[in-house]
């Protein structure tokens, strides 16, 4: 095995391979702290033929991979397991943002860059990647790929899947298939892209991406509004629709539960309206410079709101400062919940006309499996797509990690019983590997073992992520 080490060491280059177990304390944890394992080695290749070089040696070797971004998944994916076995490549050093075309909408990224530099690099070019998640400042966009993330602008622009255009990807022995193509259109046979992106490092690691640009949105009306319940959000999300049709933007969830914990624990948040409710929603109306109609369309859905008894107070933004405290208090909830204690994180989505229901029957459901367990529910709404995420009763961490199967067992079945999904945008990493295969059919899951076998046939990439081990 010195071998390899040496293999890879003269890959990426003395300074960029750790083996040291303190030098890869950070590599081998996830965000969430729930899952901890350990690796042989981390490499931190600058090029994709050092990421080629580094699976053709790992390869010959029979070690298997885990690529990393920006160690932010929260399905415990981007981390080894606990053998030790594994080798951690991390695409950390490959940062370039090769190419910004304005006109073809295009902009062409390594996949280590990071999700906000992107935006960044696309408002430089007056134009928007719309892609927006709580954790943008340090995710990537080989992550975002390989999970094929959501966020707060899928109602809009859709999920990372539809941003892509071309990839480049190193497979599992050493080759690189250079499909970084920057059209709209090309009808070639097999969408092979469409089977990386949403991987989860399971069959080759992304190294570069052409994405998708937009016209810029300067304008924005943003709104934070109380509302009685689900339903009642529901029925707004209708509203919102007709009045700023291709201008709503962001139309997100958050109970009082998720709202006091942010309070309580993110410095500087307050509530910013005087009558505590039971939930809130996040509304924005997002438009390019010329549009100056989006303050009066939020107004009218607010009126209709009240008119109609959808919603019983809003804050409105006066100012850039003011949208950012407002998008605080949704953006803040992850972090708040994760300080506050044990969490059980559920990532669902359910047909958009029984998601009140289905809410509204989980509760004295879980209540019956563990008393006290508090259901901090958030999430985009306009998606159909809830966070429901469970957090400790006071004091009761313990108790909660004890009852975590029977919990999560009783969301899963709920929801397929609904037919929703129990994974709807972080994946199924290796938290869901298992719970993904047992609510799908033996043919879906058949068939999706034989594109694994098929691109990664030893079976080296990321094993137990995504699809659980055999046996
Ligand atoms: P990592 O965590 O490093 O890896 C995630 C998975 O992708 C792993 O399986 C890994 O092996 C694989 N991978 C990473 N890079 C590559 C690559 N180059 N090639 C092949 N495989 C690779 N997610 C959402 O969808 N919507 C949200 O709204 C959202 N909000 C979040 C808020 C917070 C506060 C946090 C902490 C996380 C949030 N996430 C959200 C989850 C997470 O940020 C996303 O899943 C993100 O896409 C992961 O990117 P990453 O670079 O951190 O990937
Ligand atoms: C979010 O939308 O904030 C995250 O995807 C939810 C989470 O951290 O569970
Ligand atoms: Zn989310």
């Amino acid at each position: 095995m010195t071998d390899l080490l040496d293999q890879l060491r003269t890959a990426v280059g003395d300074g960029h391979i750790l083996t040291d177990e303190a030098d890869m304390a950070a590599y081998v944890v996830d965000w969430t702290g729930v899952h901890a394992g350990r690796a042989r080695a981390v490499v931190r290749p600058g090029s994709t033929d050092e990421v080629a070089a580094v699976l053709a040696a790992c390869h010959a070797a029979g070690v298997p991979v885990v690529p990393q971004g920006g160690n932010t998944g929260l399905v415990g994916g981007g981390v080894p397991d606990s053998s030790g076995s594994s080798v951690v490549l991390s695409l950390g050093r490959m940062r370039t943002i090769r190419d910004v075309d304005p006109v073809a909408g295009t902009i062409t990224v390594d996949a280590g860059v990071v999700l906000a530099d992107v935006q960044v690099a696309a408002e430089e070019a007056d134009r928007l990647f719309p892609m927006s998640l709580g954790s943008e400042g340090s995710c990537t966009i080989g992550g975002n790929l390989a999970t094929n993330a959501g966020g707060t602008a899928v109602l809009r622009y859709g999920m990372t899947r539809e941003l892509v255009l071309g990839l480049e990807v190193v497979l599992p022995d050493g080759r690189v298939w250079d499909g970084m193509r920057a059209l709209r259109k090309d009808n070639t046979g097999y969408s092979l892209k469409d089977l990386f992106v949403g991987s989860e490092g399971t069959l080759g690691v992304i190294t570069g991406a052409v994405l998708r640009l937009f016209p810029a949105t300067p304008r924005h009306a943003t709104a934070w509004v109380a509302v009685p319940s689900v339903e009642a959000a529901v029925s707004l999300l209708g509203t919102a629709q007709q009045h700023a049709g291709a201008h709503l933007a962001t139309f997100e969830i958050a109970n009082r539960q998720a709202l006091d914990l942010v309070l309580a624990h993110l410095p500087g948040a307050s509530d910013p309206l005087a009558e505590p409710s039971d939930w809130y929603v996040l509304v924005e109306l997002a438009g390019a410079a010329s549009d100056d109609g989006l303050d009066d369309a939020l107004e009218a859905i607010l009126t209709s709101a009240v008119d109609d008894g959808l919603a019983t107070d809003a804050a409105v933004a006066g100012s850039p400062a003011q949208r950012s405290s407002l998008w605080a208090l949704r953006e803040g909830i992850s972090e708040a919940q994760k300080v506050e204690g044990a969490t059980l994180k559920h990532d669902v989505t359910l047909p958009i006309a029984s998601l009140a229901s289905w809410a509204s029957s989980m509760g004295p459901i879980l209540e019956e499996v563990l008393p006290g367990v508090r259901p901090v529910t958030y999430g985009h709404v306009g998606d159909g797509n809830l966070h429901y995420n469970l957090s400790a009763p006071v004091g009761g961490d313990d108790d909660l990690r004890a009852a975590a199967h029977d919990l999560s067992t009783a969301i899963y079945d709920s929801v397929a019983a609904g037919h929703g999904s129990i994974s709807a945008e972080h994946g199924l990493g290796r938290t869901k590997a298992a719970a993904g295969a047992s609510y799908k059919s033996a043919v879906e899951v058949d068939l999706m073992r034989a594109v694994k076998a098929a691109l990664d046939p030893r079976g080296l990439m990321n094993p137990g992520v995504l699809l659980p081990r055999l046996g």
